[in-house]
């Protein structure tokens, strides 16, 4: 089913927006997103939208800390049920590791763990300040394999990175692109975009299409056409 590859960001200030907005595409998409803005101010309780509306759970909570702390905060997430988390790989190897040995032990392998690589908002340049030499797109790469041999098979990459990390990891990992704008929409502020077909031909597994569903006169019919978008690009 094409809309279930469709992650929906509940990208609202308060937990009444957010409710609304999904309520809008119950059925539409497979995947809703809380983010940091909505959980700092609600928590579970924004967790909780998922499942009331009949949607999987992305909890997109950045994390990036020491390992112990980063595990204990896998473990709280345990009874929001998420299906997806986000952690920075650039948080190492052993707390790579032991997040996803947590998420398996609590949700015995419903909960996959996606690394963030490198932040789309850093250039080159944001990363040299920091030491690190090169292009960003080759430390996406490094980032990625070493989330890779520390058990991570989930990655949040932009469409201009999705070819490269599919090649690099095969056809096990589970690649979740943002930056997804339907044809003929506004870009906003997202500046590499590639429509939904093109993603996934490219290789995405699920894509995050936020403003173009929430400020649509008809949201869930906006869902709708992309979930046929993405079934051309399955074709
Ligand atoms: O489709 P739209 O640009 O509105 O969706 C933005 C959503 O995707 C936000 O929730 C944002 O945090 C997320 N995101 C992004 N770019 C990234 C990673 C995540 O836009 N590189």
């Amino acid at each position: 089913m094409s809309h279930s590859r469709i992650v929906f960001p509940l990208d609202y200030p308060s937990l009444a927006e957010a409710r609304a907005g999904a309520a809008r595409v119950r059925g539409a998409v497979g995947v809703l997103k809380v983010g940091l803005e909505l959980f700092v101010k609600e928590g579970p309780a924004a967790l909780a939208i998922a499942k009331e509306n009949g949607a999987d759970l992305f909890a997109d909570l950045k994390l990036h800390d020491i390992p112990e702390t980063v595990e204990r905060a896998i473990a709280s997430l345990a009874p929001a049920d998420a299906r997806f988390v986000t952690v920075h790989a650039a948080g190492g190897q052993a707390m790579l590791a032991r997040a996803v040995e947590r998420a398996d032990r609590e949700a015995g392998g419903r909960l996959t763990v996606l690394a963030v690589t490198v932040l789309t908002s850093l250039d080159d340049s944001d990363l040299a300040a920091q030491g690190v030499v090169g292009r960003a797109q080759d430390h996406v790469l490094r980032l990625a394999r070493l989330a890779w041999s520390a058990g991570v098979r989930g990655f949040v990459c932009s469409p201009a990175e999705v070819r490269s990390l599919r090649t690099e990891l095969g056809p096990h990992a589970i690649l979740v692109t943002p930056g997804v704008r339907p044809a003929g929409s506004a870009a906003g502020d997202q500046k590499r975009i590639a429509t939904p077909a093109q993603a996934i031909a490219d290789g995405a597994d699920f894509i995050v299409v936020g403003r173009p569903i929430r400020d649509a006169a008809d949201p869930a019919a906006a869902a709708r056409e992309i979930a046929a978008e993405v079934a051309r690009g399955v074709a």
